[in-house]
């Protein structure tokens, strides 16, 4: 198997060629037993493909869920196949999904695993303190927890397990504009430093509504997504038809039976909906409609910097903008007096080939100063990933799928 393999695998990196390598792949895996060969793909070929950064072929469409899964090296491996099994097909590849071929995806983690440390030792470490201030009030750990629409796809505690964890871990929790418990429920639920996440809606009325609910309420700060003037093209999503909340159709039913924890978890709390916006007229999620749909049809593509001074008349507090992604635009916001930024390609979801943010952080730090301060959004997944980002000048990082994935394991009971 494992001459074979390394044949093929050589051959496929020389072809660079999709469609090619999906037919050689899908050969190989029909031509043996999928048990035997799993911990050897496990061990060698995969990963020699992956390093050969050819299996842009792997849509998922000529692998089973869990070999697809594998795309993800090392650590990430074997936690991405869990994932996989407790969550139906559709939902987990919206979560873990990114737009196009997934390059910026890999990328933003790629960018975390290439950095080294310079590790001096000898230093007295006896005392370490790892609290620290943003936007001039303290935390207890350089992490922020972004805002992911549509939390309670995950499981239903959703948004107010999230942020009651966010507040026990002292860390601030950004509820998204997208989200499925409303603002009013997340700051009745928990306390600590809420921020709200905002979208540009085409309807400026509803949108000064919700910086003033949001004001009432008692958000800290509001972080305004500035990545998406359209709806990056997420592959993954487009093939399976997928919709929020999920369409029962054959296929999810299937789905659903193999998943049994999550469907259970599902069909047994109150339906999913954008709860900021329940019975408003732009459409409130509660039949099932296409992310790309609704976005692209509710969300103002003429975004510029200009609106920027309206949501500043708009919002007494601080203001942070997520998802620059140049040196120039990090120029341009320090000169627009923002709060803070956000280093964000959106978690690889909307620009396919857009830098890895921890890339921008040194020279952004250098350009910026101390006019703003910097929060690095991509790829993070354990608390080396954050040192290495502070070390080249971010104030924190900030992770939404890391935590999605966590809410698996949460029941309504205990929301740890
Ligand atoms: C929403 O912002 C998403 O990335 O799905």
């Amino acid at each position: 198997i494992d001459a074979t393999l390394r044949e093929v695998v050589a051959e496929l990196a020389e072809t660079k060629n999709a469609r090619l390598v999906g037919k050689h792949f899908h050969r190989v895996l029909t031509g043996f037993n999928l048990h035997t060969l799993r911990a050897r793909l496990l061990s060698n070929a995969l990963a020699i493909h992956l390093e050969q950064g050819c299996l842009g072929f792997a849509t998922g469409r000529h692998l089973p869920a869990s070999v697809f899964a594998l795309r993800c090296r090392g650590r990430q491996l074997v936690i991405h196949t869990q994932r996989g099994r407790l969550l139906p097909g559709g939902v987990f590849d919206y979560i873990d999904g990114g737009a196009e071929d997934e390059i910026t995806l890999r990328r933003n983690s790629e960018a975390v695993e290439r950095l080294e440390f310079r590790p001096g030792v000898l230093r007295n470490v006896a005392d370490v303190e790892i609290s620290t201030t943003l936007l001039g009030k303290p935390m207890a750990f350089p992490l922020v927890l972004a805002p992911t629409g549509f939390t309670r796809i995950a499981r239903s505690p959703g948004e107010l397990a999230v942020a009651r964890a966010a507040e026990r871990a002292g860390v601030p929790y950004t509820l998204s504009t997208l989200s499925t418990r409303s603002i009013e429920e997340v700051a009745g639920a928990a306390g600590g430093r809420l921020w709200f996440q905002v979208y540009a809606w085409r309807d400026r009325g509803l949108l000064k509504a919700m910086l003033e609910r949001a004001a009432a309420c008692r958000y800290e700060a509001i972080m305004i997504t500035v990545d998406t003037a359209v709806l990056g093209r997420r592959e993954r999503d487009i093939r399976r038809g997928f919709t929020l909340p999920p369409k029962l159709g054959l296929d999810t039913l299937l789905s659903g039976a193999l998943h049994p924890g999550w469907t259970w978890d599902f069909i047994r709390h109150e339906p999913i909906a954008f709860a900021n916006v329940v019975g408003q007229s732009v459409g409130d999620g509660s039949a099932a409609v296409r992310l790309a749909d609704y976005i692209n049809g509710q969300f103002a593509p003429g975004l510029s910097w200009r609106d920027i001074e309206w949501f500043q008349e708009h919002w007494s507090g601080p203001i942070i903008l997520k998802g620059i992604q140049t040196v120039e635009d990090a120029r341009l916001a320090a000169e627009a007096g923002v709060d803070a930024i956000a280093l964000s390609n959106h978690g690889g979801r909307q620009l396919d080939g857009a830098p890895p943010p921890l890339e921008l952080v040194a020279p952004v730090a250098d350009v910026v100063g101390d006019r703003l301060e910097i929060i690095c959004d991509g790829g993070i997944r354990r608390g080396s990933d954050i040192v290495k980002a502070l070390a080249l000048g971010a104030r924190a990082c900030m992770a939404g799928r890391a935590y999605l994935y966590c809410l698996l394991y949460t029941s309504a009971a205990a929301d740890e």
